[in-house]
């Protein structure tokens, strides 16, 4: 750690700790200097509420310093430039180029990439695989989860073919899939960066077993792959006009916007993919072009360590008061806990405090029914995200909405307030943080917007804490030894091999 990071954060740790309507009382400009608006290419915008955490003048003044002495604008630089910014793997992160912003020639290859996604999708909306009604969509991790939030939140009503996103290796998902397609009218899509994850091709093989079995002829000729090894899938079989490649240089988590989003172009038809892409270009030129103290990201960043560093939370909730957004809390979780869930430094020395706080979250008003009792008067302190949409994504009676927002706002107002009471079990203590990002509607734009917001926000964490986001080591560990396993001939400690034993499998 550098002295000048070191200092800021010895000035971070030193502020006073006032209450949240302490903070209110004191600055009559909190709401307007905390709260900012984007506005997007479609014509909507998204609000963006800090007021309610325990950020203030003094925070921003020395979290920029802190950004600015961890080399922020330099490493923002060398994102976009498509620098190798992934030391570890020795690769770039070009997700932006996938949205127009990064190295030429990245952002050329990419645009050339969709160009054949766009006419894959045209053809197949125009009968060149016949009918088409289902898509069973084959991934896992950031193969799955994004192609799952995008078309769960955009894809409900006007989906153009309906969408199954399946991950698990647990035959159940796949079964379940099976059960609501017609294999005369079924395209299987297998997503796989690497083309090698033992879920996804296990499941690819089993869909096309049972495409056979339904007396589909050619079943390779009803698959499409989306991957960064082409030839690793003519290899498996996919016809070379089928496949669908990306760059390396797009992370797993980070790929929704290269072929990976084929099933979510599929569903919307291509303009709500380039709007979706769109909003996610909103969102990038504001991060690479806004000043740290202007930076929405970067503030983001600034709140979660406020809480995670300064605070010691240990999580932060996101709940979603929106049901087309119930699986940005999953989605999240990835991008957030797989990027910064580290304990070294970019540069290999163990890291000096917490890294990623453990998201987790839910759907409003549903988790208000379930977990809320512990963030109004647990012991924990936990920062909520609340996102939420003005106008409504159902056709019902208005009351539903406004029912809806009333909660989420009220949730908001209630953390940080609390309530005295005479009866201990009855007080609530306040001074519970949250933000609230405010959709004025949920569109493709909106819902790019509001991802690669947190794709920057995730970066921003790392810069500020030194470590590499965009490695994943961690996961490796246990798919060894699951191969070991399966292999046989390894034995493990007595508890793995009692577990082994009752399951009857391993050799
Ligand atoms: O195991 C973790 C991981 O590598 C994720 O980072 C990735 O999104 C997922 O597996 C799937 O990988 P692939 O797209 O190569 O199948």
């Amino acid at each position: 750690m550098n002295s000048a990071v070191e200092s800021a954060w010895a000035r971070l740790e030193a502020l006073p700790r006032p209450r949240l309507e302490e903070l209110f009382a004191a600055d009559p400009a909190r709401l307007a200097s905390l709260s900012a608006r984007l506005e997007l290419p479609d014509g909507s915008g998204v609000l963006f509420d800090w007021s309610k955490t325990h950020l203030d003048a003094a925070h921003l003044s020395d979290f920029q310093a802190l950004a600015e002495a961890a080399g922020f604008a330099a490493r923002r630089a060398a994102l976009f430039a498509g620098e190798v910014v992934n030391l570890t793997e020795h690769r770039a992160a070009e997700h932006t180029a996938q949205r127009g912003l990064g190295r030429e020639s990245s952002v050329e290859e990419a645009a050339a990439l969709h160009a054949r996604m766009a006419s894959l999708v045209a053809a197949i909306h125009d009968g060149a695989l016949s009918e088409v009604r289902h898509l069973i969509h084959i991934g896992i991790g950031g193969s799955a989860l994004g192609p799952a939030l995008a078309i769960d939140a955009l894809a409900r009503d006007l989906a153009l073919v309906d969408v199954h996103v399946v991950s698990n290796i647990d035959g159940c998902a796949l079964e379940a899939a099976f059960a609501k397609c017609d294999p005369a009218k079924t395209l299987i899509a297998i997503a796989s960066k690497t083309f090698t994850t033992t879920e996804t091709m296990t499941n690819a093989a089993s869909a096309l077993a049972w495409l056979t079995e339904n007396g589909v002829d050619d079943v390779y000729g009803r698959v499409v792959a989306l991957t960064a090894y082409p030839e690793k899938a003519v290899e498996w079989g996919v016809d070379e006009t089928r496949v669908l490649p990306f760059q390396e240089s797009v992370g797993g988590r980070y790929s929704l916007w290269s072929s990976i989003g084929f099933p979510v172009a599929l569903a919307l038809g291509w303009e709500g993919f380039a709007e979706f892409l769109e909003g996610a270009a909103a969102m990038d030129r504001h991060f690479l072009d806004c000043d740290v103290s202007e930076n929405l990201p970067l503030r983001a960043a600034f709140a979660d360590q406020l809480y995670a560093h300064l605070r010691s939370c240990q999580t932060r909730a996101v709940f979603a008061y929106d049901e087309r957004l119930r699986l940005l809390p999953s989605y999240l979780q990835q991008l957030e806990m797989e990027s910064n869930g580290k304990s070294v430094t970019a540069d290999g020395q163990p890291v000096s405090g917490p890294t990623a706080a453990i998201t987790w979250g839910g759907v409003g008003t549903d988790a208000q029914h379930a977990v809320f009792q512990l963030l109004h008067q647990g012991t924990h302190l936990i920062p909520v995200d609340f996102i939420a949409a003005i106008a409504p994504g159902d056709a019902l009676d208005p009351a539903h909405h406004a029912n809806l927002l009333a909660n989420c706002f009220a949730q908001g107002a209630a953390l940080m307030a609390g309530k005295a009471s005479a009866d201990p079990a009855r007080a609530y203590p306040g001074d519970r943080p949250s933000a609230t990002v405010l959709l004025d509607e949920l569109t493709p734009a909106s819902l790019g917007a509001l991802v690669a917001f947190h794709e920057h926000r995730t970066f921003a964490n790392a810069v500020l804490l030194g470590i590499n986001p965009f490695d994943q080591f961690g996961v490796e560990l246990g798919k060894e030894i699951a191969k070991q396993i399966e292999v046989g001939g390894t034995r493990f400690d007595a508890s793995t091999e009692a577990l082994l034993k009752a399951a009857g499998i391993g050799g």
